[in-house]
């Protein structure tokens, strides 16, 4: 569907039902990556020793990246998840959460982080205004946490995920990409982990992402693996029906207890994605595996007026085609997305710039 309709009735519009895409998907969650730096070196993310990064000067101020925000969100965006890198290394990332939870268009406003440092920053960032967090944790032993990540702060992470708690968030998540021979045998420990301290756990299927130059069909343990071993320990698992566009499949153990598996790999869910990325330096991409962004530093930094920033998104979102993971499934002999060489001529396709 094209929309051409003027001003205030395209504000409407808008308001009613979002931009739709080519495939009528609306324009409403907004992964902005505030980094892309990182302090762990997961196997699945940043297997390299060493990395090209963006450069400081190109990196978005708070001001900017709050008014491109606040720009999506009169677009019709209202989801909006910091991630990076490791979003907790922006310094004073505070102050970001407590702007951008100042807009009253934003409805949900959450966070992605390896938990590293979460236990400094809990209470700053619930006080400026976070709504929920998810922590990344694939293992509960502290020797696989060290040769999975190859840093060994395996404490602090869980230290971090219990202060989450302590603070007061009501929402947390933890995200476990769950890879064969690595910790496929940790899936029930996990998920008791999580039930103990009120964590809705997920397990990820291992993507071949930008950056995961270690990825093969073999490694990935698929949603149909997880739910054989965890059918086999607690017997009936029912999925949960819900009309979302969630990259989650939730289910319920016979206990009561739920848990989600993103299932990306063997299941894309590209049908339903409402979601784009906006890295650290101000390129926006309308998919996980796009090879291409926009440049929205380039105009915002160069005098561009709000309008003129909205016409270059709503032109981007209303002729998005992307299936990018669907894609993916579709070929015949799937390896390595982008090679190393790619990746170091534009780090933009590494999932740790784009935001994971
Ligand atoms: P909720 O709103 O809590 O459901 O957040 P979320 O699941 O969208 O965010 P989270 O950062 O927890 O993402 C979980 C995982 O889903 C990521 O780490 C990726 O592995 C995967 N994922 C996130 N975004 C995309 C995407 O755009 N495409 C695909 N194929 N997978 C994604
Ligand atoms: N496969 C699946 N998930 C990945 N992530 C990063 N790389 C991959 C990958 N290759 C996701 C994980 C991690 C988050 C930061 O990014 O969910 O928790
Ligand atoms: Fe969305 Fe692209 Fe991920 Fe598919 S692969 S779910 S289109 S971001």
């Amino acid at each position: 569907m094209r929309i051409e309709l003027p001003g205030l009735l395209m504000e409407h519009f808008i308001e009613q039902h979002s931009i739709p895409d080519t495939f009528g998907r609306p324009l409403r969650n907004l992964r902005v990556s505030v980094t892309d730096r990182c302090n762990l070196r997961c196997q699945y993310c940043m297997p390299e020793e060493e990395y090209v990064w963006l450069p400081r000067e190109d990196l978005l101020t708070f001001e900017e990246l709050s008014e491109l925000v606040g720009i999506f969100t009169e677009l019709g965006v209202d989801k909006v998840r910091l991630t990076g890198g490791e979003p907790l290394l922006r310094r004073d990332l505070p102050i970001l959460v407590k702007m951008l939870a100042q807009n009253p268009r934003v409805k949900d406003l959450a966070m992605t982080t390896n938990g590293v440092l979460l236990a400094e920053l809990a209470k700053a960032l619930y006080d400026a205004g976070l709504h929920r967090v998810t922590v990344s944790l694939d293992t509960l032993r502290p020797e696989r946490f060290k040769a999975l990540t190859r840093r060994g702060m395996h404490e602090k992470v869980l230290n971090g995920i219990k202060a989450v708690r302590e603070v007061g968030f009501k929402e947390l998540k933890i995200d476990t990409v769950v890879m064969h021979g690595t910790n496929e045998d940790e899936l029930i420990d996990l998920l008791e982990y999580g039930w103990q301290i009120g964590a809705e756990v997920r397990f990820i299927e291992y993507m071949d992402v930008g950056g995961a130059t270690q990825w093969s069909m073999d490694k990935v343990f698929s949603r149909v693996e997880i739910l054989e071993v965890l059918r086999r320990w607690y017997g009936r698992i029912e999925p949960v029906i819900e009309d979302s566009s969630a990259p989650a499949q939730r289910y319920l153990l016979p206990n009561g207890v739920m848990f989600g598996i993103i299932a990306s790999t063997t299941t894309p869910f590209c049908q339903t994605c409402d979601r784009s990325r906006l890295t650290a330096d101000g390129m926006w991409y309308l998919c996980l595996y796009a090879q291409n962004g926009i440049d929205l530093r380039k105009p915002l930094r160069g005098g561009a007026s709000k309008e003129e920033i909205k016409s270059i998104i709503v032109a981007g979102w209303t002729q998005r085609r992307d299936r990018g993971a669907e894609e993916r499934k579709e070929l015949r002999s799937r390896g390595v997305f982008v090679p190393i060489e790619g990746l170091k001529k534009d780090p933009h396709l590494e999932m740790h710039t784009r935001g994971g």
